[in-house]
């Protein structure tokens, strides 16, 4: 597999992209997309210039949370394929200059996976201590206030042994004993056992929480929880001092990091924090995570001094260690969040171009290149447990909805009569074959920027800096000798070229078009430009 151009770790240049499996691509007519589908689709990825690609946990499940909720660390649930597929994935990929991450969930397991079914059958249960144990409060309640990002208290009640255990998601998904060294070293075990088999590395789910406040004291309390407040925002009545990020809880993956170095392997982790100072403890020296998802950038809405503001302060505080994802299967797309259409579409775009002259890694979730907002699913159709055990809650399911391949009532994803997740089709020009070749698609945009990106990455020979600019609305990123110009106002405007022959290369506006510029530029409204030295 290839270095980075100029000898760097090969993740310094690289461009990701999020294959969400189950709505991919159906390689086996079941209505489910599969690991087949995924190889079958290889080319388009490829084509597209994509360096990397996190696939989403595709272990056997019993489908809780969408296969987040892992019953098996070493196998391949059956509707996703077999572990022969896995290979031949690895295989393919490779053989395209593609690598694979495969999604690791170390902060809790399924109820059904073996260690605790072990857990469960009493506190003499030499698994009992790898799962949050403890008694009743003096009432008879949970033993803490803290609360689950799925509703409802993060505990349990086991009736059998009268202990409470701690879920900081559903109950079929009760968090793992990181205090534990029998844990860590199982999980030494899976990082190889997927290693061994050829992955590349691993997108870490929850990463900032594996490890508990030894005592789990209570959370402080910043509000009342509102009466009917949705799972989001009864979370956030919380201060979370003991449920998330103790200070120790990067030093688990300084452990991860010898592994992953034997292999020149990615710890991609997922650090939902809002506060980027803590952020950067877990990618700061590089001895622990290499690149992490922050998060805020895949929920923010279009507020220009906002997205402004929280690209300066990830890129100054966390810089290379940014992995940078404006969409997710976990938030509505960035389209829709940015206003839907047309308008949505451009300034995704502004970002995923201004990405490529910042430290870190540029990722697309599966369907940004096409520009396309949420899908629908069909009436009455939910999936997702936070929409289905919340009244009122909106849950994950829009931004899942099946990959557009094609025109037609599947939209190409399945030869089945409905996919897993039924939604109303999309339009020809929704579609990867509708935009295919057709000049100035998003999916034309896309390829134009990331293969020129391919062709120029090599310039980016020096850290990132933000030049300063009187305009809080404009982002001007210089990376070597690619700078990237941002405007996010409603207006066109004039920006500093730094000293020296520059060529505009890209326009987030209308691709490419080189011409040279000296002194200022003018960029349009809701734009962004790459210039090449
Ligand atoms: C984050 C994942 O992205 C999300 O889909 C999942 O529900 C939670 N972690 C729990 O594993």
């Amino acid at each position: 597999m290839p270095d980075a151009p100029g000898g760097g770790r090969w993740w310094e240049t690289a461009v990701g992209y999020e294959v969400y499996l189950r709505s991919f691509a159906d390689g086996t007519g079941d209505g489910t997309g599969d690991l087949p589908g995924l190889i079958d689709r290889l080319d388009h990825l490829e084509a597209l210039g994509i360096d990397v690609v996190w696939v989403t946990p595709f272990m056997p499940s019993p489908g809780a949370d969408h296969g987040y909720d892992v019953a098996d660390y070493r196998d391949i649930d059956p509707p996703f394929g077999t572990l022969a597929d896995f290979d031949r994935l690895v295989a393919e990929a490779h053989a395209r200059g593609i690598r694979v991450l495969v999604d690791i969930v170390p902060n809790h397991t399924s109820s059904e996976h073996p260690w605790f079914l072990d857990a469960l059958s009493g506190p003499a249960s030499n698994k009992r201590d790898w799962y949050l144990w403890r008694d009743p409060a003096p009432d008879g309640g949970p033993p803490n206030n803290w609360v689950s990002y799925f509703g409802g208290p993060a505990w349990t009640f086991d009736p059998v042994s009268g202990q409470y255990y701690c879920h900081l998601f559903l109950p079929e998904q009760p968090d793992l004993n990181w205090r534990n060294p029998d844990v860590r070293a199982a999980f030494d075990d899976i990082l190889r056992y997927w290693l061994d088999r050829g992955a590349d590395g691993f997108r870490i789910d929850v990463a900032h929480s594996l490890l508990k406040d030894p005592d789990l004291r209570d959370n402080p309390q910043l509000s009342e929880i509102p009466p009917g407040a949705d799972p989001m925002n009864a979370f956030l009545s919380f201060q979370h001092l003991h449920d998330m990020d103790q200070d120790d809880n990067p030093g688990i993956f300084r452990r991860w990091n010898t592994i992953a170095a034997e292999y020149d392997a990615l710890l991609l982790g997922e650090i939902a924090l809002d506060d980027f100072e803590r952020v950067r403890r877990y990618t700061d020296g590089g001895d622990a995570l290499h690149r992490v998802f922050a998060l805020r950038t895949t929920w923010m809405a279009w507020n220009p001094a906002y997205v402004a503001e929280s690209v300066r302060d990830l890129a100054t505080t966390v810089g290379p260690g940014v992995a940078w994802a404006f969409s997710c299967h976990d938030q509505p797309r960035p389209v829709t969040r940015f206003g839907g259409g047309v308008r949505g579409a451009e300034r995704t775009m502004v970002l995923s171009a201004l990405s490529l002259a910042l430290d870190g890694m540029p990722f697309l979730y599966q369907g940004q290149e096409l520009g396309i907002g949420d899908g629908e699913p069909l009436t009455g159709i939910r999936e997702d447990p936070i929409a289905v055990r919340n009244e009122g809650a909106a849950g994950r399911d829009g931004c899942r909805t099946p990959m557009p391949w094609a025109e037609g009532s599947q939209n190409g994803f399945t030869t089945a009569p409905t996919a897993w997740l039924p939604s109303r089709a999309r339009p020809s020009a929704e579609t990867v074959e509708g935009q295919r070749s057709r000049d100035g698609s998003w999916l034309e945009r896309h390829r134009e920027l990331l293969g020129l990106w391919r062709r120029v990455r090599h310039l980016a020979d020096r850290p990132a800096e933000l030049l300063p600019t009187d305009d809080d609305l404009m982002i001007i990123a210089r990376r070597g000798r690619l700078v990237a110009i941002a405007n996010l106002s409603e207006h066109p405007a004039d920006a500093a070229v730094p000293e020296g022959d520059w060529s505009v290369v890209f326009s987030s506006r209308d691709g490419v078009g080189e011409r040279t510029v000296e002194g200022a530029v003018v960029v349009p409204a809701e734009s962004a430009l790459l210039l090449r030295g």
